[in-house]
This record gives C-alpha cells, structure tokens and sequence, in this order.
C-alpha cells in the first residue's frame, strides 16, 4: 500500500468531509461531559501545498483554494475556516499547508476529551505525533484502524465519534467498511459513526447504500456533496459522508451548510447536494 494522502489534501473532497466532522463535534461538545475521539485512518498532521506531491494534481486550488476570498454566511464554514487556517499555522486566508482530520479534530476538542489516532504507514504516523501537542489523552498508534474499534470500543466515556476514513484503493474497502460499521455499533450501539466514501461512475457507493438499507442498522443520515453528475464516467463526482446516530439536528443544519459550500466549490452549478436519511429512527 502506497497510497498518498498529501496528492488529495485540501481537495473539494477533504474539505467536505472535514466540514462535517467539525460540524458534528461542535454538536457534541456542546455538552460539557467528556467525549472519546477515533480517527481509524488520520493520516499525517499536515500537508505541504506546494510539496511535489501536492503540486502535481494541485487539487487543492479546487478545494481549500477556491475559500481563500470567500465570506461565510453559514457558522459551521466559518468555524472550519478559522480551525483550518489556525492549525495551518497561519492567520492569513493564503496558507501554503492543509491540516488532516488530526489537527481539524484537534482544534475543536476539549483538553477533557480523549483522542486516539490511528495511522498504518509508520512514516505517515510518525509525522503526525511530531506535529501534536504533547499532553495527556492523545495517542497515536501505528497499525490497523479496522483493528482498533476491538481494541478502543466501547470507549469508558461513553460519549464520542469514530471517524472511518480509508483510502478506497483496495478493491474490497466498501465492504471492509460496512464490516466495521457494524461491528463497531455493535460494541458501542450509541456511538457516532462518521464514514467517509468516494462518489464515482460504477455505482460501488450505490451498492454500499443499498446493503446497508438491508442491514437493519438504523438512523443513517447522508450527507454528500456532488460537484459534477454522479455518473460522469472519469474520476471522483462526490464526496459521501454517512453519519450513523448523528447529533439532533445535524441533517438541518448541514443542508444550509453544504448548500452554501457547493456554491463556493463548484461555481458552474453543475453540482448538488444530497442530504438525506438513509435508514430513519
Ligand atoms: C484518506 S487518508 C486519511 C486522511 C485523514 N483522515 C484526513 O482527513 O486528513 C487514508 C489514510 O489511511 C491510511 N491507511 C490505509 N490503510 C489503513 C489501515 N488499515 N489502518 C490505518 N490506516 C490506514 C493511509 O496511509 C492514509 O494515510
């Protein structure tokens, strides 16, 4: 496995997805009691922008890139502009690095909360503990995310998110992630579960969706961002986010965010939102 996160940093797809991580931890942490934090595919703490990696595809001046002038109406945009450009290390609106789910995540947890960060490249996991502080509550382990949901649930705090986020290059990943799915529900029944998946020609993420409708598993909220029609036949359409036992209210307040956020991304209008319950109550 060589997958490469810093190509894909900052792109319409991780700014997506990590919009509506921050927008489900601020709904979490509006209650003062401690929260347990998995991120089962973190990645590394920071990605370099102008990197060769970064610069090949510059898929970031389509993302992260396209925010840099903008002005948000929406206050979950707002919050993940100033936590994005504050772990960035910068204040101005140009940063030169995109933070990952570790350092977004970071910037919008408590120091009561605890946080485990999972990594399985060990270049990859160690450049994310050098970019953390170091304190009491946070881990990082170098090893198997799918793994650490035996390993971490159910958490003692019972309270908290685990964010599924792998790279999709291995033919089975879709199924993988549903086995985790419900394996992790079943070991923390009312946990939050935030998965992340591609949205491409092939209906791969249609079959995942309808198995899932099969599953018996219940409150299952979408929460996708299309920035072309979902079946145009080359490369990444949209980028899903399914949320299971989502905080009250998120699929209302992520609407408005996300319809504000497509018109940013995708000035042609070309693309569409989709928020929507997958399996209700
Ligand atoms: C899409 S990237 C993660 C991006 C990160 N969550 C973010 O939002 O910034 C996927 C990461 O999963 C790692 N990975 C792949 N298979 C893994 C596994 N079985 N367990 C843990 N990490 C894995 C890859 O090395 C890569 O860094």
């Amino acid at each position: 496995m060589n997958y490469r996160h810093a190509f894909h940093a900052g792109n319409f797809a991780d700014v997506h997805k990590h919009v509506v991580l921050l927008g489900v931890i601020a709904r979490l942490t509006k209650k003062p009691t401690p929260l347990f934090f998995l991120d089962t595919h973190a990645g590394r703490g920071l990605y370099d922008l102008h990197s060769d990696d970064a610069a090949r595809g510059d898929e970031w001046r389509s993302g992260v890139g396209r925010l840099h002038e903008a002005k948000f109406a929406d206050p979950d945009l707002a919050t993940y502009f100033k936590i994005a450009a504050t772990a960035s290390g910068k204040t101005a609106r140009q940063f030169r690095e995109y933070a990952g789910s570790p350092l977004l995540a970071l910037g919008a947890l408590r120091d009561t909360d605890r946080i485990v960060f999972v990594e399985q490249q060990p270049p990859e996991a160690r450049a994310l503990e050098r970019s953390l502080p170091r304190r009491r509550g946070i881990s990082v382990i170098a090893g198997d995310g799918y793994a650490a949901l035996k390993t971490y649930l159910p958490p003692k705090e019972n309270r908290g998110l685990v964010l599924i986020d792998p790279p999709y290059e291995a033919e089975d990943e879709f199924a993988a992630v549903e086995k985790a799915l419900k394996f992790g529900l079943e070991r923390w029944p009312n946990g939050v579960f935030a998965i992340w998946y591609p949205i491409k020609a092939g209906g791969e993420y249609r079959r995942f969706h309808a198995s899932l409708q099969q599953s018996g598993l219940r409150k299952l909220l979408l929460l996708d961002l299309n920035l072309r029609p979902v079946d145009s036949p080359t490369g990444l359409n949209g980028s899903g986010m399914l949320i299971a036992n989502p905080p009250w209210q998120l699929d209302v307040g992520m609407k408005q965010t996300l319809d504000e956020l497509l018109g940013l991304l995708s000035p042609d209008k070309a693309g569409s939102v989709r928020v929507e319950w997958l399996v209700g109550e």
